[in-house]
């Protein structure tokens, strides 16, 4: 995906199948260790702090950064160079991409995937206005929190429990639980489909309330 040669490939397979294509969704995405610190607050403390792994803002390591912003950001823009061509000059055509919650405020820990997500906020921004004149719309959606691969290990113990992290997400989330797939499909039909033809450079949470919430 982050290989150009590779995404060109895939999109020469994808029109010998199925013609041009018409609909882009950029969804892969993610996080690394490596610029991820240990704890949510910074002590005093942890400038003495040599146990293993432990990992401190000062500690963040810049291939860990790179890793997120080009796997988020970067893994945004390259398959739109390459697909989006299909699409210029057509009618009813849009790239939908995947932001996240840590794009309007970040979460504690994950400053890199923060700013990559929040980055692809901003290009869905930019790309729909610069598309805007050959019929290309380009929208994104923020999920709140899914349980996936992706997050798996950060939210729930190997007996299936809630680590403290998750407890906190499921309690910032007023309807109480984790979206699941199928609270993603009406938006991204609705946002992939001629019905949405004037609906260009948004950005709709899928969060139950997250964002809404203050806390208190
Ligand atoms: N899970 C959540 O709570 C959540 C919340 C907000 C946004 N998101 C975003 O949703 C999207 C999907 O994530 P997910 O939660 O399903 O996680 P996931 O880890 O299950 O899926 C990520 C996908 O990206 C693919 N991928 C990673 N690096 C790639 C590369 N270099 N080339 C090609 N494919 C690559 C993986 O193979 C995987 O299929 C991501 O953009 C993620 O950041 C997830």
């Amino acid at each position: 995906m982050l290989e150009k040669a590779s995404l060109e490939k895939a999109k020469t397979e994808v029109n010998n199948a199925y013609g041009k294509c018409d609909i882009l969704i950029n969804g892969a995405g993610g996080n690394h260790p490596l610029g991820t610190t240990s704890n949510p607050f910074f002590q005093l403390e942890d400038l003495e702090n040599t146990t293993e792994g432990f990992k401190s803002f000062f500690d963040l390591d810049p291939k860990g950064i790179e890793f997120t912003f080009n796997l988020n950001f970067l893994g945004t823009l390259l398959p739109t160079q390459v697909f989006a061509k299909d699409m210029v000059g057509r009618n009813g055509c849009s790239v939908l991409n995947i932001s996240s919650m840590n794009a309007y405020t970040p979460l504690t820990k994950i400053p890199a995937y923060s700013g990559a997500k929040a980055a692809v906020s901003n290009f869905t921004q930019w790309l729909a206005v610069h598309f805007s004149k050959v019929g290309i719309r380009v929208n994104a959606i923020a999920p709140g929190f899914f349980l996936t691969d992706q997050n798996r290990a950060l939210l729930t113990n190997p007996d299936g429990s809630a680590t403290q992290r998750g407890e906190q997400i499921i309690g910032q989330t007023p309807m109480g639980r984790y979206g699941t797939p199928q609270d993603l499909v009406s938006t991204v039909n609705w946002l992939c489909d001629d019905g949405a033809a004037f609906i260009t450079g948004i950005v709709v949470p899928i969060d139950g309330g997250f964002s809404a919430y203050s806390g208190v």
